[in-house]
């Protein structure tokens, strides 16, 4: 195979429609559970959060979902992102493998969560919302529905996790010049963060916690709804433009991906990237046809926030307080507050329930990997391909690297493709922490234990 170009830029294509993989799934996904009744939800349940057209979506049984003209729109500012080959990276590490990176931090919020952001705010907008309220970790994604909201003309809260709302500043500046209102989580706005700070002034801060406000906080006022970055299957849907554009992109070039790779906080951006390349094998599955080739699919997720490699298979609070729906997903336990690392969008204890079960169906497997390695990784990354990671998606270049590593071993011709969720350029206090060497690795002991405890008790529907 001959392979002409370093750089493939996708223009061109649009993607027109998203990829509901629900349908095609070798299992049924347990239900989200009422908090109060730990009973089925109820759609009315969902509807005092999301508004219709999302929690349609949310349990749609179709296969694709058109995506609204607006909508489209507002995607061509930055859409098809690039797919780039990392040929600099591959001599310097001497690899027989082909890397390439679909690079998301091309958007003008710096990160894939524009592609959910946007939809979520339009499909608000269209069915009356006035203000919308989130949660943000590191402020990616409360960038992004800030934009989204000034677009569609929406008033934005945003619940910072603290620790997040102090290291990065800038994050909290670029939400506030699109016109959002941003405030450090836990907070004295809600009854859930005045008792967490009432226990501990000096709480960091967890993505928990801060859902468990933005929620409050929307419960509890008119023409207000909730907004979420990840976990959700709608989430996940919005994002699979990722996966389909590099799917094209790679035929395009004649390459075919031995190896899928993507850093999991909630799971939306891997989730975005991989779902559609599982189509063609769990169709031909259930058919009982022959078996077309499954990439090798690794989710990252970091050391001090190991959901799938150290979590369990259970339902659980999306959120600290325990007021949104229990969702069946790999869990840290809500109670769980990981360590304050710096990529703090992967800081969640849950994961999708969708990549969960794909997860324990073995259609898809996970590493954990400890900050400083990220670090190194990124940095290398940066002086062989210029792009600076974000934190979060330095967690996929580690990976990326380790398994051309792996390849360069087993003198192995792979084709690898990563999700370069993000960009740095926000982030680079953390780089110079790395650089000055005060980094630390985490590895979460007695307080995963601990935190599992603290599971919802009453009669576990779906559990096995
Ligand atoms: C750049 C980037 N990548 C990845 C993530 C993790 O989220 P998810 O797993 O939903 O993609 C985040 C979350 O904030 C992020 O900002």
């Amino acid at each position: 195979m001959s392979i002409k170009h370093d750089f493939i830029f996708g223009k061109g294509e649009m993607i027109t429609r998203w990829y509901n993989i629900l349908p095609d799934l070798p299992f049924e996904l347990p239900p989200p559970l009422n908090p109060q009744t730990l009973e089925p939800v109820s759609p009315e349940d969902l509807l005092s959060i999301f508004p219709e057209e999302v929690v349609r979506q949310e349990v749609s049984p179709d296969e694709f979902i058109e995506i609204p003209g607006p909508v489209l729109d507002v995607y061509r500012l930055w859409r098809p992102t690039p797919l780039l080959r990392a040929k600099r990276l591959e001599e310097r590490l001497s690899t027989p493998a082909r890397i390439y990176f679909k690079f998301e931090g091309f958007s003008p919020v710096g990160s894939h969560k524009g592609n959910t952001a946007v939809a979520q705010a339009y499909f608000n907008r269209k069915e009356g919302t006035k203000r919308l309220t989130t949660e943000t970790g590191a402020g990616q994604w409360g960038t992004a529905l800030s934009m989204a909201c000034a677009f569609f003309d929406l008033e934005c809260t945003v619940y910072m996790v603290r620790i997040s709302y102090e290291q990065k500043h800038y994050r909290r500046t670029l939400m506030e010049v699109y016109g959002s209102e941003v405030l450090p989580s836990p907070s004295t706005r809600t009854k859930t963060g005045s008792g967490i700070l009432s226990a501990d002034p000096q709480h960091p801060g967890s993505l928990g916690i801060a859902i468990s406000e933005a929620v409050e906080d929307a419960f509890s006022h008119p023409s207000t709804k909730y907004s979420l970055g990840s976990v959700l299957n709608h989430v996940l849907l919005h994002q699979t433009v990722i996966g389909e554009e590099t799917l094209l992109q790679l035929e395009k070039i004649g390459e075919k991906a031995d190896v899928l790779i993507g850093c999991v906080g909630g799971g939306s951006n891997f989730g975005g990237l991989v779902l559609p390349f599982l189509r063609d094998f769990l169709r031909a599955k259930k058919s009982g046809g022959p078996q077309p080739f499954k990439p090798r699919i690794i989710a990252v997720e970091p050391t001090a926030c190991p959901s799938l490699t150290r979590g369990i298979y259970a339902y659980d609070f999306g959120d600290t307080a325990g007021i949104v729906p229990a969702l069946k997903m790999f869990t840290l336990g809500h109670g769980f507050v990981p360590p304050s690392i710096h990529a703090g969008g992967l800081r969640y204890h849950g994961m999708s329930p969708i990549l969960s079960g794909l997860y324990k169906e073995g259609l898809i497997e996970a590493r954990a990997v400890g900050q400083r390695e990220v670090f190194q990784a990124a940095v290398l990354f940066a002086k062989m391909e210029g792009f600076l990671p974000a934190p979060e998606s330095a967690h996929a270049v580690k990976a990326a690297i380790d398994v051309a590593l792996e390849a360069k071993e087993k003198n192995e011709p792979l084709c690898i493709v990563f999700n370069l969720s993000g960009h740095g350029y926000l982030d680079l206090g953390a780089y110079e922490a790395h650089l000055k060497g005060l980094l630390q690795d985490y590895e979460p002991g007695v307080e995963i234990e601990r935190s599992l405890k603290t599971l919802p008790q009453k009669p576990r529907v779906g559990d096995s």
